[in-house]
């Protein structure tokens, strides 16, 4: 049996200077010549309210220090061409007037998706060269995709004078045009969490977003006041949105809410009794009756958890969100069935080493879970997590720590 304490290692955040001068190189050798620019947006993890997003729910997200980094230069013509760090730096073109609806596969129908949708906006938006590059774990269910959409948002705003990045009412309408890029032009068929999070949280707050109609409330988040660290582990355990069940839980949902008659099953959640009579009535006797009960009692009790939540940081008790936080995991492994071997096992090796509630944060099949934990035993839970994947045979899981932070920019 493994019983190491040995180092678990914390994944680092670049400061701005050193991704400025990441994509800044990259920049001089791709295009050997200065850009305009350099932009950056962070990744996320949300602290709870999960899979409620496309249901018009609550959330409750962080922006994370690790951030993709983006240098660009506007051009006169048509023409995208980008380079990235983390695909082999080679260069790939795209004609901006040749984007649409599945026309464009990989990494770049995410950055093109984004001037497509802010064009179909209304907006005057050109061709441009770009560099990328990012400390933001890639496919970790920490928002790469929504940091990269983010950092090229703010780039174009400013580039092409769009004037949006400057308020919180802008940035929201710069968050639509990534969630557009992401649904129609990346064919991911996510809600407006990870866009909202990338572009709209502050430092030192949670962002409390209503997904009804897309308001925000920052809510004070202050951890190291508290005595407290956010870890977050990534599992390794691959995930994929664009396809599988990500879409399959959409899918359930909407029917569920079409069966109740309502647009969304927000509704449902704000009902007087909570939705109980909706779940009756949803309890139809048939197995698909019974898998879309639990489907819409996980939507309707994590709306009620992140209100917990909130209400618990409202009143000073940061210490206090743990069993909202294990209840969310339980929630979603068992009702919502969106957990795994690995993301369950974070959470319980967690607890045992001393956490004080753990969750997987995302989007579920995979990707990264947090664990709320005194200050000082980072290090200790870590190693905790990491020798109990060694004793299941399970590859090594990466640490960083959350520190709520600030947004695209
Ligand atoms: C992914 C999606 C988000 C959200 C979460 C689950 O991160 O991109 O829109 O649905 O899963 O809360």
């Amino acid at each position: 049996m493994t019983t190491t304490t040995s180092a678990a290692t914390l994944r680092p955040a670049w400061s701005r200077d050193e991704g400025a001068a990441r994509v800044r190189a990259l920049f001089a050798t791709a295009f050997t010549d200065e850009p305009d620019g350099v932009w950056s947006a962070p990744g996320r993890v949300n602290l709870i309210g999960e899979h409620t997003d496309y249901n018009g729910g609550l959330c409750l997200p962080i922006a994370l220090p690790h951030r993709t980094f983006v240098a660009l230069r506007a051009r006169d013509d048509e023409t995208i061409r980008l380079v990235s760090a983390q695909e082999a730096s080679s260069v790939v073109a795209v004609s901006l007037s040749s984007v649409a609806p599945g026309a464009l596969s990989g990494w770049a129908a995410y950055v093109a998706g984004v001037a497509w949708a802010l064009r179909q906006a209304g907006f005057v938006v050109r061709g441009f060269d770009a560099t990328v590059d990012s400390c933001v774990p890639y496919g970790a269910g920490l928002s790469s995709s929504a940091a990269l959409e983010s950092a090229f948002a703010v780039a174009l705003d400013e580039v092409f004078g769009l004037g949006l990045a400057s308020d919180d009412a802008g940035r929201a309408r710069l968050a639509a045009a990534c969630v557009r890029a992401e649904n129609e032009i990346a064919g991911a068929p996510t809600g407006g969490l990870d866009q909202a999070s990338s572009l709209r949280c502050h430092a030192g707050q949670a962002l409390l977003l209503d997904c009804l109609d897309g308001s925000v409330e920052q809510v004070p988040f202050d951890l190291s006041a508290a005595g407290l660290a956010l870890l977050v582990v990534d599992t390794k355990a691959e995930h994929s949105h664009a396809t599988g069940g990500y879409g399959a839980r959409r899918a359930t949902c909407e029917e569920a809410a079409t069966l109740l008659g309502v647009p969304l099953l927000r509704s449902v959640a704000d009902e007087p009794d909570g939705g109980a009579t909706a779940l009756a009535r949803l309890d139809d006797g048939t197995p698909e009756g019974s898998v879309r009960v639990r489907r819409v009692r996980h939507v309707l009790s994590e709306i009620g958890r992140v209100r917990e939540f909130v209400g618990l940081l409202r009143s000073g008790a940061v210490d206090e969100v743990g069993p909202a936080m294990d209840a969310s995991h339980a929630s979603l492994r068992d009702d919502y069935e969106v957990s795994c071997v690995e993301l369950d096992l974070v959470v319980t090796a967690a607890r045992a080493a001393g956490a004080l509630g753990a969750r997987m944060t995302g989007g579920g099949f995979g990707g990264s879970a947090i664990a709320l934990v005194r200050a000082g035993t980072e290090s200790a839970v870590a190693a905790a997590v990491a020798a109990a994947f060694a004793e299941s045979g399970l590859g090594a899981p990466e640490f960083l720590l959350a520190l709520p932070s600030d947004p695209a920019a």
